[in-house]
């Protein structure tokens, strides 16, 4: 599909592509086998400039457009869903909030380092007990003279163990106008690295739980004014969603293309199975599927980049990017047959990466309130 992208979208996408083939493609099993951090891609990708794309140059980032950042996450996740949901949280959920919300000082201070890539980003939401119910979160920020003491515990949290700023939210009144946010830096006394989940895919993506016991911060790390948390987490998830998108079709995207190469390579009753229509036809399916989740991601991003209102468009290539992933990598498996359930072929890979796109961020069945809400409201 053309998407019509200007001069500079073309570049930053081959720059992105040419970039996972070479640095990422070999490391994608270490990071299956010892589920380990991919650290120097992560420091590559800040020499590069990937790890602000969309920040101002004023704040030390690349200053580029929301349709570049998507792409990048697309691209990257063709090659590593892992890599992919590392620079989406990164950017969308762990630097966007302070751009978009946070004072000059704030802005001055995190976010070159964030862009640079010298510091990590993570978003500390979900807790065991706030799930899709985000605005019902038990951590508490007490106000004391000049600090807030918070206390409580976070789980789930993408980066978690590996980042140096942490946008958390937590209670400081009632109800979801009772939430304020935070960015608190790693190392403050108080603030404890939990444990490392042992996930179904996303190998080397690095998801902890958080406890913060008597975590003491200073005032001057309040992100907007009190109460605003529960606005500022739902902002930046209308559009850290179509990051998880574009990672969703990176991963539908990459299952299709192996399928189609193995169907025309794999040779069954002395023909390439490829020609037989039981697979022909799942191909085309498959195919379909894909260049829909490409518009309407698109399409939602296109929308970020004009300053257009976006939640509806962002969760529907949500949802829709992410049914296509699963499903492509499953037809993928299937294509590959029994080779398909093993480990030396990557169909098994997109499946595992490919199911937490339905989760999170919003599991779909959320996504489904989000869209509905829309349509309804007027
Ligand atoms: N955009 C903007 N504002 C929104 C909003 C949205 N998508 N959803 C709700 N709001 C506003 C409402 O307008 C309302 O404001 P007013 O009171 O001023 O009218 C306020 O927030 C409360 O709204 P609701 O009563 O509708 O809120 P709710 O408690 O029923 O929850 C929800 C709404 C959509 C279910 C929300 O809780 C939600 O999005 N849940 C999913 C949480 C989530 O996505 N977590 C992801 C964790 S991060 C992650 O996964 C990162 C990673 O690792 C990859």
């Amino acid at each position: 599909m053309d998407m019509n992208f200007t001069e500079e979208q073309q570049m930053m996408q081959k720059m992105v592509r040419d970039f996972a083939q070479k640095e990422i493609t070999g490391e994608i099993e270490r990071m299956e086998t010892e589920d380990r951090f991919p650290k120097e891609i992560i420091q590559k990708m800040g020499e590069l400039g990937l790890m602000g794309i969309p920040i101002p140059e004023e704040y030390g980032g690349s200053g580029m457009d929301f349709v570049s950042y998507i792409s990048a996450i697309h691209e990257l996740s063709k090659v590593s869903a892992t890599v992919g949901v590392i620079l989406s949280v990164h950017t969308s959920v762990g630097s966007n909030p302070i751009l978009y919300f946070g004072n000059e000082n704030q802005k001055k201070h995190y976010l070159p380092k964030l862009a640079s890539g010298e510091y990590l980003g993570a978003f500390a939401l979900t807790e065991p007990s706030a799930g899709s119910d985000a605005g019902n979160l038990k951590t508490k920020a007490k106000k004391d003279g000049d600090t807030y003491i918070l206390n409580g515990s976070k789980v789930f949290i993408t980066n978690g163990g590996e980042a140096d700023t942490y946008i958390t939210f937590a209670r400081t009144g009632e109800g979801s106008k009772g939430i304020s946010a935070f960015i608190i830096e790693k190392n403050t006394p108080g603030l404890i690295i939990g444990k490392k989940e042992k996930k179904m895919g996303l190998h080397g993506s690095n998801t902890v739980a958080l406890t913060f016991d008597n975590c003491v911060i200073s005032k001057e790390q309040l992100l907007g004014e009190e109460g605003d948390g529960f606005k500022i987490a739902m902002a930046n998830l209308n559009v850290g969603r179509i990051g998880i998108a574009a990672q969703a079709l990176g991963i539908g995207e990459a299952a299709l293309e192996h399928a189609v190469g193995y169907a025309k390579e794999r040779e069954q009753f002395g023909k390439p199975i490829a020609v037989n229509q039981g697979i022909s036809f799942k191909l085309a399916d498959m195919a379909t599927s894909v260049e829909a989740a490409k518009l309407l991601v698109y399409q939602a991003a296109a929308l970020v980049q004009r300053g257009i209102p976006c939640g509806k468009e962002a969760s529907m290539a949500k949802m829709y990017a992410s049914k296509t992933a699963v499903q492509t990598a499953i037809e993928a498996v299937q294509v590959y047959g029994g080779y398909g359930y093993t480990e030396d072929y990557p169909a098994e890979r997109f499946f595992r990466d490919a199911k937490i796109t339905e989760i999170y961020e919003g599991a779909n069945e959320i996504q489904h309130i989000v869209i509905a809400k829309n349509l309804l409201k007027n």
